[in-house]
């Protein structure tokens, strides 16, 4: 059934553990192809984003068992093989495995990458960036044709801190000749993730989680073991379902020190939090606060992905609010849901204006992207009566299993 059912109204009680980040894991994914052993990952998310990445890894022959969440891959006879096109052509991040396949064989054909609607999604920024690295990129009808046998470091200025495009060059210049400086990256904790874990492998790259990363390419990379770090989006949707619906809850294993924007915007709104250790306790009490200006922005500030879930618990926030988005131009679908509940938002360009009322009614709605999805999840669980929300195979793409967490904070789910 691509559907789930929510009969909202009641306030939150419980708690749920925070799964492993997509984002992190799926360019880790990419990287442990660079090395020819065997790479060991804990903590993997049981999301279809993975099980899509590793079909497509699939393709270039590398092997890949899952044993509950862990993931054992195998990329010791890699070939430039080609993706599957169905899978890659869902899922933009696979245009991170340029970066990879050219580092490992010095060559790549990769079906153009897809992804979530939320815009036009260009990929200009890491070819710039790839083609300094010595990379030498044909647009074919079917997807890109890509040659790089001697990769060579080179100081790169991003024109804008794009998160894919920093992974690609991290990728590439880790097996580059001499030393890559790369600025105006992106500084997201992804990044971070993805240098650790290059790191633990034999790379050699400082800086990164600043604008300036610093990679020292070396001749080959090894085996590793590795724990894929909490999901701070997953984290930051469950903690504005609670600033929607109210109540009290208990985040476990989330990454506070990542989330500090999005704190700065619940304690705005009126939610209590209190931390002990990796355990988040949010509590609240009554109807939110609104009033709120909210931009997004490149890390640190407050994440584009959440910027939907925002949008729902808004729509039930006492007093008018704004949203403007600044990284996705197509990041609105959902308010044209909201609105069928009742809610109440005026959309003009990159701006959301939203009059908190007091009740939204469940209804039949549609997810038509992953955060989008959890949005309406959201929105569901504070409305009266029931929702029906059908496509939900767009949020298995980043939630492991929704309804099992949203039962874990009390929601009735079926
Ligand atoms: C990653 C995340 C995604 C998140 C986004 C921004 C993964 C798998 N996905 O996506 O969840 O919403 O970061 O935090 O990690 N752009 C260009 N040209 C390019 C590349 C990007 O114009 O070559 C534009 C995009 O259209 C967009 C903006 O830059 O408007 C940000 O994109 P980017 O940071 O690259 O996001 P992704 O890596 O695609």
């Amino acid at each position: 059934m691509d559907y789930l059912e929510i009969e909202g109204g009641s306030p939150l009680c419980g708690e749920v553990r925070i799964q492993g980040s997509k984002n992190a894991v799926l360019p880790i994914l990419c990287a442990a192809l660079e090395s020819p052993g065997v790479t060991v990952l804990e903590n993997c998310p049981d999301i279809s984003d993975v099980g899509a990445m590793l079909e497509i890894l699939k393709g270039y022959g590398c092997r890949a068992r899952r044993e509950g969440s862990r993931l054992v891959l195998d990329a010791g006879s890699l070939h430039s093989g080609r993706a599957p096109e169905d899978y890659a052509g869902m899922m933009r991040s696979s245009i991170m495995l340029l970066g990879s396949l050219l580092a490992r064989l010095g060559e790549a054909f990769l079906p153009y990458p897809g992804g979530c609607v939320i815009g036009k999604r260009p990929i200009d920024i890491h070819l710039q960036a790839l083609r300094q690295l010595g990379a030498e990129l044909k647009e074919e009808p079917e997807g890109l044709r890509a040659v790089c046998t001697h990769p060579r470091g080179a100081r790169i200025c991003l024109p804008f801190p794009s998160v894919g495009a920093t992974e690609n060059v991290v990728l590439l210049a880790a097996r580059a000749e001499g030393v890559t400086v790369l600025q105006n990256a992106a500084r997201e904790p992804e990044i971070v993730e993805l240098c650790r874990f290059l790191n633990s492998m034999g790379a050699r790259i400082e800086g990164a989680g600043t604008g300036t990363i610093r990679i020292r390419g070396v001749e080959r990379l090894h085996e590793t073991k590795y724990r894929i770090m909490p999901d701070r989006i997953v984290a930051g949707t469950y903690m504005l379902l609670a600033a929607a619906a109210g109540g009290k809850i208990v985040l476990k294993g989330a990454p506070l020190e990542q989330l500090m924007a999005v704190r700065q915007v619940l304690k705005q709104m009126g939610v209590r939090q209190e931390s002990q250790g990796r355990e988040l306790f949010l509590w609240c009490p009554g109807r939110s606060r609104g009033g709120l200006a909210v931009c997004t922005s490149p890390y640190p500030g407050f994440p584009t992905d959440l910027q939907s879930p925002l949008m729902a618990a808004l729509c039930l926030a006492a007093g008018e609010s704004v949203i403007e988005e600044r990284i996705f131009e197509s990041r609105f679908k959902i308010a044209e849901e909201l609105a069928r509940m009742g809610a109440d938002i005026r959309i003009q360009g990159s701006r959301a204006e939203i009059r908190g009322v007091e009740r939204l009614r469940g209804g039949r709605l549609k997810a038509r992207e992953l955060r989008g999805g959890a949005a309406l999840c959201i929105a569901a669980a504070a409305a009266e009566g029931t929702s029906r929300i059908y496509q939900y195979h767009y949020i298995a793409r980043g939630y492991e299993n929704i309804i099992r967490d949203l039962k874990g904070l009390g929601v009735v789910v079926h």
